[in-house]
């Protein structure tokens, strides 16, 4: 588990920079936390984490080492770090942090709903930015949008109040059963999409489409593509899971 992982490399940094002081390398304030944070990143490549945590690791204790000269309260450390779990809930599970559709892409979202009466879901929906101008804009459609983290669910549950086509829940999008909805949208990250292909293919039902902003299904070839000139800088991937058959396209 990357968390694991994460963990031991700094454990193991700071083990070889005992080490090194032991042996009577000259180590001291500043120098001794950036040796800590080269030590932490090297064992982190050996641990085989993901390159972009070398810039975690090598950061970590130099900035801890940085702040603690600067004489802040440890409480506002304790409420920085409430509020940043309350909003990246799971994401070093999930691999999945929170940001938020802009104006122009859900314009895009909107031209691909059907014509006709849908249920929309927005799998993992942040703070709603992007089911409220859609229930808005189609009050025929009942939009649904699950998200796990509570931070920006409360949010989302606020600027939703009395908009009677969302429903809006607090949860994890995977026990949600698919096979309800019409449309579904995710803005999550390229590590779940092989995991939503295979939920999607498995749950949703024939003429359903799957839209994906920014990150492409692995090995599929979609539908069609709105270009992110058209949908606010960022590429929608448009599918539909059902027709495609349960194994992913290769090639
Ligand atoms: C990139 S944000 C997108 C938010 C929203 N869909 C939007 O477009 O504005 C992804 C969100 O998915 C949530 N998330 C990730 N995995 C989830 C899961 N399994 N169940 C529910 N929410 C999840 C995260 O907490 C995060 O808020």
């Amino acid at each position: 588990m990357l968390l694991i992982r994460f963990v031991l490399s700094q454990l193991v940094g700071w083990a070889l920079t005992f080490a090194a002081l032991k042996l009577g390398a000259p180590l001291s304030g500043f120098a001794l936390a950036i040796s800590q944070g080269v030590l932490a990143a090297f064992a982190s490549r050996v641990l085989r984490a993901p390159r972009w945590w070398l810039v975690f690791h090598l950061a970590f204790t130099p900035l801890v080492w940085a702040a603690s000269g600067l004489g802040i309260s440890a409480g506002w450390y304790l409420a920085a770090f409430t509020v940043l779990a309350l909003f990246y809930w799971t994401s070093f599970r999930t691999q999945v942090p929170l940001f938020l559709t802009n104006a122009t892409t859900t314009h895009a979202v909107l031209a691909l709903l059907p014509d006709t009466p849908a249920r929309v879901l927005d799998a993992g929906a942040g703070t709603g930015s992007l089911l409220r101008p859609l229930a808005a804009a189609r009050p025929d459609c009942h939009f649904v949008g699950i998200e796990a983290a509570p931070g920006p669910w409360v949010i989302g549950r606020l600027l939703a109040a009395g908009t009677t086509n969302i429903d809006w829940r607090r949860g994890d999008f995977w026990a949600d059963d698919w096979a309800a909805y019409d449309l579904i949208y995710t803005f999550l990250s390229p590590v779940p999409m092989p995991e939503v292909w295979a939920k999607a293919n498995t749950q949703m039902r024939p003429g359903a489409r799957l839209v994906s902003n920014s990150f492409a299904v692995p090995g599929v070839a979609p539908d069609f593509v709105v270009p992110a000139t058209e949908a606010g800088g960022r590429e929608l991937y448009v599918y539909s899971p059902a027709a495609k058959g349960k194994a992913p396209i290769k090639g």
